[in-house]
């Protein structure tokens, strides 16, 4: 393949001064680099609304800085940015806007898609989400049999499930916990087998999300749940109207699906899935916690939002992050990227951002179909702390990865802790202070030396640091505050996708694997030969129809 044929990143100025910048940094680690800067500690950090970020312990100088900051420029980043924010499509394979951004704009914000302004068109259903919401919480909405709804279970995959599951679990100190609130995504019967087992079907409202509302895991799993709902009440269709509303922009499907579409709660094709648990698909968490604090976790991605649309590329957050991750996944072969949040609320928050970051930026053509030669989106991984410092921390440590990693901590707990566990704090967030100081600075051989250490076991006990982490550190786990941090990321993945100059909006790496799965269910269920299958998934096959006496 020819240069011409290529995606030409990497034969930028900016990209070779960075190659240039990187062999004179060489082998310099953070102690030399802390060592020359003695502010650097409180230099390197940025304040975001409530998020106090740290990257001070970054593989980087004021010259590395600089020097991304202009690969970001040269590729017009701010531009696309601005792009983004004007309703222009961006998303230039499907043609669509890109206007998650809108679904937390305020009231009077005017943002226009095709000479339109969807603001008003966003608030009215947010205020009928509210409204739905308070009469599911009030009790004033009844199932069939006059009983008021006490379960809710959100039916939903991906982006339709991901957001309001991660958010359920990351502000359950703030739920109604007469609420029992449940997700079920997987197609795997299994999972709503488990969701439905204890629930009465005259208490529970099945929420079915699905953007395209085509989804076939969801529309699976929503047509066994109404199944199981008519079952339990041993009643007919008229049930479902008070038992199933609809989250989609698809209401002619929704209608075939047999939900009232008075039900339905509308969202719009410039809301990609992965992005759209501020918008309808986050009504679960709206009935959990309810409008009010449903607005301020809104207004606190409006937040950010604002802080990186307006903040000097000096001090703009998600820009910084971006550009660190490029700095790493290109300049130094790092692979994957790190999320380790120090709350046990935040269990699904990596889960969630798998999706954000690998879905959106796990692509290797440029928007003109040009093969990429750089590293594109990393492999994001990571579950709460300390958890993984029993488990996974030591390849972090002392494997042979670098692993940049964000370490996100909260100076109090959140609930309405006893005093003794409320006293456990300082323990979690000791040792949330202590993972990146080590990771950062290691232990010498010298050190490991001077504790009486034998000779043969310094090696395995020297820890050789530099190992780069950001620190986010807020007050506490609010909606407000989620909501800053879901879009601190959502913009850093933006950032990336820029100026790798790659669709971040589009997901086609999902549709082989869905057609393929169409043509092998009939063949599993002996309806079809299997015609045409490679040797290795028919024998595959043929031991799964043994296995299951077929
Ligand atoms: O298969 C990927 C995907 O299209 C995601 O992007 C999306 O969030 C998910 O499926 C669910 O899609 P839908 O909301 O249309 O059911």
């Amino acid at each position: 393949m020819n240069a011409e044929s290529r995606s030409r990143l990497n034969r930028t100025p900016e990209w070779a001064a960075l190659g240039k910048h990187r062999e004179q940094l060489g082998q310099t680690g953070l102690r030399e680099l802390f060592a020359s800067t003695p502010a650097r500690g409180t230099d390197y950090t940025l304040r975001v609304g409530d998020l106090h970020l740290d990257y001070s312990k970054h593989l980087v100088t004021d010259e590395t800085l600089a020097l991304l900051r202009e690969l970001a420029a040269a590729t017009g980043v701010s531009e696309l940015r601005d792009a983004m924010f004007r309703g222009e499509k961006i998303n230039t394979t499907e043609d669509r806007a890109v206007l998650h951004t809108a679904l937390r704009a305020p009231r009077d914000a005017v943002v226009e898609v095709d000479g339109e302004n969807v603001v008003p068109a966003v608030h009215a259903v947010l205020d009928k989400m509210a409204a739905f919401a308070d009469r599911i919480r009030s009790g004033e909405w009844t199932g069939h049999t006059g009983r008021p709804i006490k379960n809710v279970v959100n039916i939903g995959i991906g982006g339709s499930d991901l957001g309001p599951a991660m958010a359920y679990e990351a502000l359950k100190s703030f739920t109604d916990r007469g609420l029992t609130v449940r997700f079920v995504s997987n197609v795997d019967g299994a999972d709503l087998h488990e969701a439905v087992r204890d629930l009465d079907a005259a208490e529970t409202l099945f929420i079915v999300a699905s953007k395209t509302f085509t989804t076939i895991e969801t529309i699976t799993n929503a047509t066994s749940a109404r199944d199981w709902l008519l079952t339990e009440l041993r009643a007919g269709q008229e049930a479902v109207a008070r038992h199933f509303v609809a989250l989609s922009t698809n209401s002619e499907k929704v209608a075939d699906f047999g939900i009232d579409t008075a039900n339905m709660f509308e969202f719009w094709d410039w809301v990609g899935g992965r992005y759209s648990y501020d918008s309808a698909i986050g009504l679960s968490l709206m009935i959990a916690i309810g409008p009010a604090r449903f607005r301020e976790m809104l207004d606190g991605f409006h937040l950010v939002d604002e802080h990186f649309r307006t903040a000097p590329p000096e001090s703009n957050a998600p820009l910084l992050l971006g550009l660190l991750g490029i700095w790493y996944g290109s300049f130094f072969d790092a692979q994957s990227h790190a999320v380790l949040p120090y709350s046990h609320y935040l269990s699904k928050f990596t889960a969630y951002l798998q999706q954000l970051d690998m879905e959106s930026n796990g692509k290797s053509v440029d928007r003109d179909g040009k093969p990429v030669d750089w590293q594109t989106g990393p492999v994001v991984w990571g579950t709460p702390g300390t958890n993984g410092q029993h488990a996974y921390y030591q390849l972090i440590h002392q494997g042979t990865k670098i692993i940049p990693a964000d370490f996100i901590g909260f100076a109090r707990p959140v609930a309405d802790l006893a005093p003794g566990l409320v006293a456990q704090h300082d323990l979690l967030m000791a040792n949330f202070f202590a993972q990146t100081q080590a990771l950062a600075f290691g232990k010498s051989p010298e050190e490991v030396r001077a504790e009486g250490v034998p000779e043969e076991l310094v090696p395995h006990k020297t820890f050789r640091g530099n190992h780069p982490t950001t620190t986010i550190l807020a007050e506490e786990l609010t909606p407000s505050v989620l909501g800053q941090l879901i879009a601190l990321y959502e913009h850093k993945v933006f950032v990336q996708g820029a100026v790798w100059n790659i669709d971040s909006f589009d997901q086609w790496g999902v549709e082989l694997g869905k057609v393929l799965a169409k043509k092998i269910e009939p063949v599993l269920t002996g309806d079809e030969a299997g015609d045409g299958l490679d040797s290795s998934t028919a024998a595959l096959v043929a031991t799964y129809r043994t296995l299951r006496g077929r």
